[in-house]
């Protein structure tokens, strides 16, 4: 048994997710979590939202309500659909909480007293009519390559060029429309990760060979682009403040950090939220503290925010000199497109997560996304494949066996699991089968390959399947009741084996496949390999009940209708 913290990109307070954002973070880092916590590790999955930032502000502006109160609502319905999901959080919290405040300023205090933190003037715009600095993205006019009037100071929407607020024609604060604008001098605090480097480098080489492979090309593609030192401060109300006892000015100028700064610190900040609900229970330095316990730390993001993980934050933690735990893994996913190109909230093109569970199940999304998760390219959703995946492997292959074994043996032998004879060859080599696919399937769960731990997960079933094809019990009956009932018997104990095993992608139909057994051990509690031979958890006489259907199919109507709401693509395309 060991420790596992894993923690999964923070979402964006602003903005719809859509499944796109979800099958790169969250809903792996659960899988992966429910599979450990399964197999008796002590497992912490911290999560939370990031609320600093342009955006958020730029969002409660639109909105027209503060941005505190923006924020607290946002974050409210976005855990609101995680809980749909069954994303089985320990703890999902806020960057904006008093402990992410405390741990960023006491991060920066520590980088400056190790020389890592200097003040630097540089010139920026300043709104005379606003009585404020204007971060780039505060800044809008007309662009100079293409004309288009909405512009912002860091890049053109429409031709997407990246700009300096000083390309602009006519440029004028997005807050106000006030253009008496005029560039002033002010200072920022810079992080010096050129200092970090070489240091960042030696530890990047001590792990990432053990990385899936994604994650660390990206890392080192990074490094080899060189780690310059970096603005950490913006001019905005929202954010953590720059502490006054350390930085008097800014301070008084109401700087804050940059989001990027306090977002990856408030993954310590969050579990510091969960350990302050329970203190006398729950130390949260025993997960952060490399002193204080072995924690394994995995971390789990879309491709994009890789160069944060694997350097930026490494390097702020180094940069310290405080014993902070560093991420171990870096489990990284490309684009899940929608036929073929980006998912986009602007022109609601694709699948958006409240949606998805509005007309359908968690785990119908769960299984899809993760038996097609961008691991080495990126994929596509389209809805003939959802389709397609749904009706085969769910309906058909898992839910059709499940109710037919149950319905024909509660039909022929009543509401407890039959005896019939004892097994026989047919179930010796099922068992061999099982067990061999199974450690198959704890290999690429090891090893966090979902799209390969999904394939034998279907394996697992199809071969419930086959072993039910080759002894037909409708037909067994007819001459040999005793025989029926073992094949029977054996398929019950199948169902429950894939009760346990397909928990971590399937959490709900896992559970109602668990249910239909009336068993005193009802926890969810990993198979062992011999278990798994022997077929025989589930004994003659355990009485049952049959669940109702799994999984409906999706009709050619529904898929109709899907298409027409979400806007199909062209399928060729994808
Ligand atoms: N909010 C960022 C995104 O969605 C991810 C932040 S991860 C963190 O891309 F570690 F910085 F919090
Ligand atoms: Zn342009």
């Amino acid at each position: 048994m060991a420790r596992h913290l894993i923690t999964s990109a923070l979402p964006y307070i602003n903005g719809i997710k859509h499944l796109g954002n979800m099958v790169g973070s969250m809903l792996p880092a659960d899988v992966y979590s429910r599979y450990l916590r399964q197999r008796g590790h002590d497992v912490l999955y911290i999560c939370a939202t990031d609320e600093h930032g342009t955006p958020a502000e730029l969002a409660a502006k639109e909105a027209g309500v503060p941005v505190a109160e923006f924020c607290a609502q946002a974050h409210d319905a976005q855990k609101a659909i995680y809980d749909g999901f069954q994303l089985a959080f320990d703890h999902f919290g806020r960057s904006s909480s008093p402990q992410n405040r405390e741990i960023t300023q006491e991060i920066a205090r520590e980088l400056k007293a190790n020389g890592f933190i200097e003040e630097r003037a540089i010139r920026q715009v300043y709104s005379n009519t606003d009585g404020r600095f204007l971060p780039d993205r505060y800044i809008v006019g007309t662009c100079p390559h293409c004309g288009y009037d909405k512009a912002r100071g860091d890049q053109c929407e429409n031709c997407t060029r990246v700009l300096d607020p000083t390309d602009l024609i006519n440029p004028r604060s997005a807050i106000s429309g006030s253009s008496d604008l005029e560039v002033r001098e002010t200072k920022h605090l810079f992080l010096l990760q050129s200092k970090l480097a070489g240091e960042v480098e030696s530890w990047l080489d001590e792990r990432a060979d053990n990385w899936p492979v994604l994650a660390s090309s990206i890392a080192r593609k990074w490094l080899t682009e060189g780690l310059h030192d970096r603005a950490i401060t913006r001019d905005l109300d929202w954010g953590v403040p720059v502490p006054a006892d350390t930085w008097p000015e800014l301070a008084a100028e109401n700087k804050v950090f940059y989001v990027w700064f306090d977002a990856p610190i408030e993954y310590i900040g969050s579990t510091k939220e969960w350990s302050d609900q329970d203190p006398d229970h729950r130390d949260w330095r025993s997960w952060w503290w490399k002193s204080e316990g072995d924690v394994h730390y995995t971390q789990f993001m879309g491709k994009d925010n890789v160069p944060f993980h694997s350097i930026m934050f490494p390097a702020t933690q180094l940069g310290t000199r405080s014993p902070w735990k560093r991420v171990d893994v870096i489990k990284a996913f490309n684009w899940l497109n929608y036929y073929g190109s980006k998912f986009s909230t602007s022109q609601r093109r694709g699948v958006f997560t409240h949606d998805a569970l509005e007309i359908l199940p968690a785990d119908y999304w769960r299984y899809f996304m993760m038996a097609n998760a961008p691991e080495s390219d990126d994929t596509s959703f389209t809805w003939e494949h959802f389709t397609a995946t749904v009706n085969k492997d769910l309906a058909d292959t898992l839910g059709n066996f499940v109710n037919r074994v149950l319905s024909f043996s509660r039909k022929r032998f009543g509401d407890a699991v039959p005896a019939g004879r004892a097994a026989g060859e047919a179930e010796a080599k099922l068992g061999e089968e099982i067990a061999r696919l199974l450690a198959e399937y704890e290999g690429h769960m090891e090893t966090i390959q979902f799209r390969k731990a999904a394939a034998a997960l279907r394996a697992l079933w199809s071969a419930g399947n086959s072993y039910l094809e080759e002894k037909a019990p409708w037909l067994e009956i007819k001459t040999d009741e005793e025989g029926a009932a073992l094949t029977l018997r054996t398929a019950m104990n199948l169902i429950h084996l894939y009760a346990v095993i397909s928990e971590p992608f399937i959490p709900a139909s896992a559970k109602a496949m668990r249910d239909a057994f009336a068993l005193t051990d009802d926890t969810a509690r990993w198979v062992t390999a011999e278990e798994a031979k022997a077929l025989a958890s589930v004994p003659a006489g355990t009485a049952f009940t049959v669940p109702p259907v799994l999984f409906a199919k999706i009709t050619d109507e529904d898929l109709a209708a899907y298409r027409e709401r979400f806007g199909g693509g062209d399928p060729a395309a994808a």
